[in-house]
């Protein structure tokens, strides 16, 4: 059975609408997002202007400032206190991968934990690892609400994450731990990587490697996430091969239109909660 990330997605989004305006009545303002982008990649051009639209509508705020790969790194970082500073931005978003020449790990220190809605921070990725989650990186925080689609129990079941990042393998797998999977995390120095897919329940596949999951990686009956986004011949697809696969998995969630537009939505709902939380922090 497929996943319709997008119908999900779509019905969470209805919610927050209400909730964007519940908020709005009693704040007097929107919530809002600032996103910063550096560079002309042209798939971050298209993630970024997906996030602005997202934002609009749901009701939210947006700010969008847009950086030519060679501007001095100070400029933005400048511009990533100012945010920092304003009680009127809720969440800040740097857009990633920056080009090449930037410090990563120096412009996202500084955004403060507070307005964090990718849960890219130590903070709150340290605060996930200890099962006491804050702000919830978007992409596995949307494959968790996902998962809970299909009406599944998680207690006790078998995962398997392929893929190691910051922003989806590390924190989809402390995800389905918490939720009391046993995880196995897979990565490109995997020995035996088939036979350890092949006994999941749960198999998310994170490595951005076209049709890399093949129908002998896959339980009878699994559930498989394709959280991969790989054009080929200008045509997406994901890192599962979706035509051997979908008659084994119980369910699967398709590329487009699974997990991508999921992940947008969680970041809605982050910067929401940002909001209500710098509310009643004042
Ligand atoms: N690049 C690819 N995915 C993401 C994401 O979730 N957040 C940010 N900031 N950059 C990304």
């Amino acid at each position: 059975m497929l996943i319709l990330g997008k119908q999900v997605a779509a019905d969470t989004r209805a919610q927050l609408a209400l909730q964007v305006k519940d908020f709005e009545q009693k704040y007097r303002r929107k919530p809002c997002l600032a996103v910063i982008i550096v560079g002309e990649d042209p798939a971050s051009q298209t993630y970024v202007r997906n996030k602005i639209k997202g934002c609009a509508e749901v009701g939210m705020a947006s700010l969008s400032y847009e950086y030519g790969a060679t501007t001095p790194q100070a400029e933005i970082a400048a511009k990533l206190k100012e945010l920092a500073a304003d009680p009127d931005v809720d969440g800040i978003l740097v857009q990633l991968p920056l080009p090449e020449g930037f410090d990563e790990k120096y412009l996202l220190s500084l955004i403060p934990d507070s307005k964090d809605v990718d849960g890219f921070s130590p903070t709150n990725m340290g605060l996930l690892a200890m099962g006491r989650p804050r702000t919830i990186s978007c992409t596995p925080f949307g494959i968790m609400k996902l998962l809970e689609s299909t009406g599944t129990t998680l207690k006790g079941k078998r995962a398997v994450v392929i893929g190691r990042s910051n922003t989806v393998g590390k924190p989809m797998a402390m995800l389905l731990l918490n939720a009391d999977c046993t995880v196995t995390v897979c990565h490109s120095k995997t020995v035996g990587l088939a036979e350890i897919a092949s006994q999941a329940d749960i198999l998310v596949a994170a490595i951005g490697k076209p049709r890399f999951v093949t129908a002998d990686m896959v339980k009878d009956g699994a559930i498989v996430i394709d959280v991969g986004i790989n054009r080929v011949d200008g045509k997406l697809v994901g890192d599962v091969d979706f035509e051997a696969v979908k008659d084994k998995a119980s369910f699967i969630t398709p590329v487009p239109g699974g997990v991508g537009p999921m992940t947008i939505t969680m970041l809605l709902a982050n910067t929401l909660q940002a909001a209500i939380k710098a509310e009643e922090d004042r």
